[in-house]
């Protein structure tokens, strides 16, 4: 991988509209921030180019509102809180993209602070067409992506724009890519993983390449229902996802010739929904208006014996719906596990993901990581070795 492009400290940014990508896609429960890890991490960076009296132009997304407007993902609610952490003034546009923006854009004083509205909900960014991508550059004199998180997606935000303005890896995103490139060349054996969560399709498919890289992957959370019914069992009105059979045998397949141990879980946590009482069963008792929510105690107990094992872990996706307490427990002990033994065991860990780190937070565990990403896919991916559209982007020619 080459260098990246970085600014330069000493460049007079006064006055200086600069874009900022970030990632602002933070879990939102029933309109309230649940988790700002995204927020705090990036605040710093912010702060600094207040401190050089530039104009902050912030470009995020939240969700997947596919190219359309949808209220329930503006990122309007940010605005107060970003303005709470920075101390300066904090501008919405109702657009993300266009003349009010550009006009917003310029209208602000130096030290000042304009978000955008979701740039998702404009179907050009993730077609990562070039006229969006060119207006979205209007926007600003100098782009610097802080979004590491996002750069595996090849999106107009993120790859196209920098061909229409001067462009910048961000100090958080080429520590994060120096992190996370150090971790895959130096990794001890054993290396194992937990992956889990409900974004599955995009999960199932870098397990193919992790299988080569991990004595043990464990696979917990939403997508674990898909091997759970994969082998026969009844999973009742749980989450999974249609038509991933064929990537499941491949992934089964590959496991095998790689002499890569699969952990799918042996016993589940199941309700009958969120309110009704959750229940641990084995999986052959599962019933038909059954909901699979958490891990249950064999399970924990397994990936206990996988984490002893484990000289480097990897941890990304929760093993339940862990934000109510009654299906948090195996995200809760993998979390406490984890953090017992890279204190007591000096295992290497890893996390990363925004579910995952809200996971990590809210059991007060963030201190016991070897290192925290706030990246999902991209973490992922970048762990595999894969080029990312948008850190290419930003390499030096
Ligand atoms: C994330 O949450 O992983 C990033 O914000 C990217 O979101 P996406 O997976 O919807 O592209
Ligand atoms: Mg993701």
């Amino acid at each position: 991988m080459g260098k990246l492009k970085a600014l330069d400290k000493n460049l007079n940014l006064a006055d200086k509209r600069i874009i900022l990508r970030v990632d602002l896609n933070v879990p939102i429960l029933e309109g309230k921030v649940t988790d700002k890890s995204r927020i705090n991490k990036v605040t710093p960076v912010i702060k600094e180019f207040i401190k050089k009296k530039a104009k902050v132009i912030i470009i995020s997304h939240l969700g997947r509102p596919k190219g359309k407007i949808n209220k329930k993902l503006s990122l309007k609610p940010i605005a107060p809180i970003l303005e709470n952490l920075l101390n300066s003034k904090v501008y919405f546009c109702n657009e993300s993209y266009g003349p009010t923006a550009i006009e917003k854009s310029n209208e602000i004083k130096s030290g000042e602070v304009l978000l955008l509205e979701n740039v998702r909900f404009n179907k050009e960014e993730e077609t990562n067409e070039g006229n969006f991508a060119k207006v979205l550059s209007k926007t600003g004199d100098i782009y610097v992506n802080e979004a590491f998180s996002c750069s595996h997606r090849a999106h107009a935000s993120v790859c196209e724009i920098t061909k229409h303005i001067d462009s910048y890896a961000g100090k958080l995103l080429s520590e994060e890519v120096n992190v996370i490139n150090m971790l895959t060349d130096n990794a001890k054996k054993p290396v194992s993983c937990i992956i889990g969560g409900s974004k599955i399709s995009t999960k199932i498919g870098i397990l193919g390449n992790l299988v080569k890289k991990m004595q043990t992957i464990v696979i917990v959370g939403a997508m674990a229902n898909n091997f759970i019914k994969h082998k026969g069992h009844n999973i009742g009105k749980s989450l999974f996802e249609k038509n991933q059979e064929d990537l499941l045998k491949d992934i089964i397949k590959k496991c095998e010739a790689n002499n890569c141990k699969l952990v799918i879980p042996e016993d589940v946590i199941v309700a009958k929904s969120f309110e009704s009482e959750a229940e641990l069963k084995p999986l052959n008792k599962i019933d038909d208006t059954d909901i699979i929510l958490d891990i249950g105690k064999n399970t924990i107990n397994e990936i206990y014996k996988t984490i002893d094992e484990s000289k480097t872990i990897l941890w990304n996706g929760p093993a339940g719906y862990f934000e109510i307490e009654k299906f948090s427990a195996g995200s809760n002990k993998i979390a406490k596990k984890i953090t017992e033994n890279t204190k007591s065991k000096s295992l290497t860990s890893i996390a990363g993901g925004g579910d995952t780190v809200a996971a990590i937070n809210k059991f007060s565990c963030s201190d016991g990581f070897t290192y925290i990403s706030t990246a999902g896919g991209a973490f992922l991916e970048l762990l595999e070795g894969k080029i990312l559209p948008g850190i290419k982007v930003l390499e030096i020619k």
